[in-house]
């Protein structure tokens, strides 16, 4: 089947860059994003490019070219899903908050829904495609709510797990390490289906990196590289707390192991721990399955990398309280970078939200500044903890959007976030403006020890022995 024209439906961090750069690089396509949530798609239209809801470097110039040519933005689910031969769902699919498989499973009540919808719409034949990460088997489900409430007309699902990291979307999905495709190979209307979406990403993949497998192996595919790349960050953020009681340090330790081919220097970043919307969820998911199946010794294996994180983000908070004389109470201190990576202005699952809420719990009083992030965002992260009222965030906390004003008076800042911008700041400016001694804790290892501490800071850097 030659596709025409594609729909996505859910507009967000995977839905919208994807999308973008298909257009861009298949102008023969048309292809509409559709999401339930009126105001992301009226930033997705919006003229002022600054304004669109996710931000990337590089989105807004693809953005730009494409949109109202072969790229459009709309609630119309229903046409868009009508007029498409391929539709994309690329919803969230956060970790369930309530009944069985609370805190674990893969809520998946918005996949459902996105089944029953095309399923009623659809007149014709589809390929339905799933982008977002799904327990294995999803497909399975799809499948099942299609052919049984649809109207009699055929559907294909393929699984195509989108690898993008945020911050470097656009770059990940011009130039993919692999595109992996998982489809029913065995029949042959499920072999044409694969050879479609193929045909879509050779527009500008190369075939080698396009990598075709059955539904199952795709869906695990994804769970399994993230799981992996966790468990690299969780492994160095483990030795991190060992350099510091041994004196190492851990970004010698980092390189010295790199540098062995079979181990690769990627990913071996100590930090105040990982965030983002995909590690900790695919993971909890994994061990949810690896229980369902009984294999309670998998389960273990892998919860041990959640384990390693919360702690790495409690003990960060830990030794603030603990440097700063056992106390912190009326104290300010002050947050460099609230987003869970740099590059982007997405916040779900930072270090920064659960290290914030530590330190409000010790009655500090934490200034927050993120290039990219508001202070409704940083509320909004706290309030999801529900650990105070809101009315107790807003006092506690409070956002800045001058970085120099948030440190002035400060009695120690700690660096959440790696934003570059951080590197070139005016250190002394800052040092002179601080209570003393002004303390400094480095969450990412960004900051250069020697000029730092020549200026007078008490200076930690995580993985850094004293
Ligand atoms: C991840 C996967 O990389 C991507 O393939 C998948 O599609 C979605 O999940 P993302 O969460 O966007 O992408 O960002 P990533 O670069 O993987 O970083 C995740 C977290 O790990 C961040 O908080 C980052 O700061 C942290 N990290 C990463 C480290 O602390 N150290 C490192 O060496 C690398
Ligand atoms: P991701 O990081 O996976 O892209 P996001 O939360 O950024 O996740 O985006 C998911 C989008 O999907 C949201 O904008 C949400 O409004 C949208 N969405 C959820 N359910 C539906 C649905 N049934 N129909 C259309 N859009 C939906």
């Amino acid at each position: 089947m030659k596709i025409k024209n594609i729909c996505c439906i859910g507009a967000g961090y995977v839905g919208g860059p994807t999308m973008a750069v298909i257009a861009k690089k298949c102008p023969s396509i048309n292809v509409t994003v559709v999401d339930i949530n009126q105001d992301r798609i009226d930033a997705w239209n919006d003229s002022d490019l600054s304004k669109l809801p996710v931000f990337e470097p590089g989105l807004d110039k693809i953005v730009e070219e494409t949109r109202g040519k072969n790229l459009f933005f709309s609630t119309d689910i229903d046409k868009a899903i009508n007029d498409a031969e391929m539709i994309f769902i690329s919803v969230n699919t956060p970790t369930k908050t309530y009944g069985k498989g609370k805190g674990m499973a893969a809520d998946l009540k918005y996949i459902e829904l996105c089944a029953r919808q095309i399923a009623k719409v659809a007149k014709e034949d589809k390929i339905v495609v799933e982008k977002s990460t799904l327990p294995v088997r999803t497909a399975s489900a799809i499948k099942s709510i299609l052919d049984n409430t649809g109207n009699g007309v055929q559907f294909q699902i393929l699984s195509n797990p989108e690898f993008l990291a945020e911050g470097t979307a656009v770059q990940d999905l011009l130039n993919p390490d692999r595109v992996l495709i998982g489809g029913d190979n065995a029949s042959e209307a499920g072999k044409k289906a694969i050879q479609s979406l193929v045909d879509v990403y050779a527009n500008w993949v190369p075939n080698d990196k396009i990598l075709t497998t059955n539904v199952w192996s795709s869906e695990l595919s994804k769970l399994t590289a993230n799981a992996f790349l966790a468990q690299r960050v969780s492994s160095i953020n483990a030795m991190s707390e060992l350099c510091e009681k041994t004196g190492a340090d851990v970004n010698e330790v980092a390189k010295a192991i790199g540098m062995d081919s079979r181990i690769g220097p990627k990913f071996l970043k100590a930090s105040v721990g990982f965030g983002g919307s995909c590690f900790q969820k695919d993971i909890l998911n994994l061990v949810y399955i690896a229980k369902t199946y009984g294999l309670n010794e998998v389960a273990d294996y892998w919860e041990q990398v959640i384990v390693m994180n919360d702690h790495q983000k409690n003990r960060f908070s830990d030794n603030i309280v603990k440097t700063l004389y056992n106390t912190v109470s009326g104290k300010k201190i002050t947050f460099l970078g609230w987003a869970f990576k740099k590059d982007t202005n997405d916040t779900r699952e930072s270090a920064a939200i659960k290290v914030a809420d530590n330190l409000l719990n010790e009655q500090a009083y934490v200034v927050a500044y993120d290039p990219k992030v508001s202070e409704e965002k940083m509320y909004a992260d706290l309030e999801y903890l529900n650990t105070r009222s809101s009315e107790e965030n807003r006092e506690l906390l409070t956002a800045e959007d001058n970085p120099y004003q948030a440190c002035k008076g400060a009695h120690a800042i700690a660096v959440l976030t790696e934003w570059d911008e951080f590197k070139t700041y005016d250190w002394k400016k800052i040092y002179d403006s601080m209570n003393k001694p002004a303390f400094l804790f480095d969450g990412r290892g960004i900051l250069d020890k020697n000029t730092l501490e020549k200026i007078g800071f008490v200076y930690y850097k995580i993985g850094v022995g004293a």
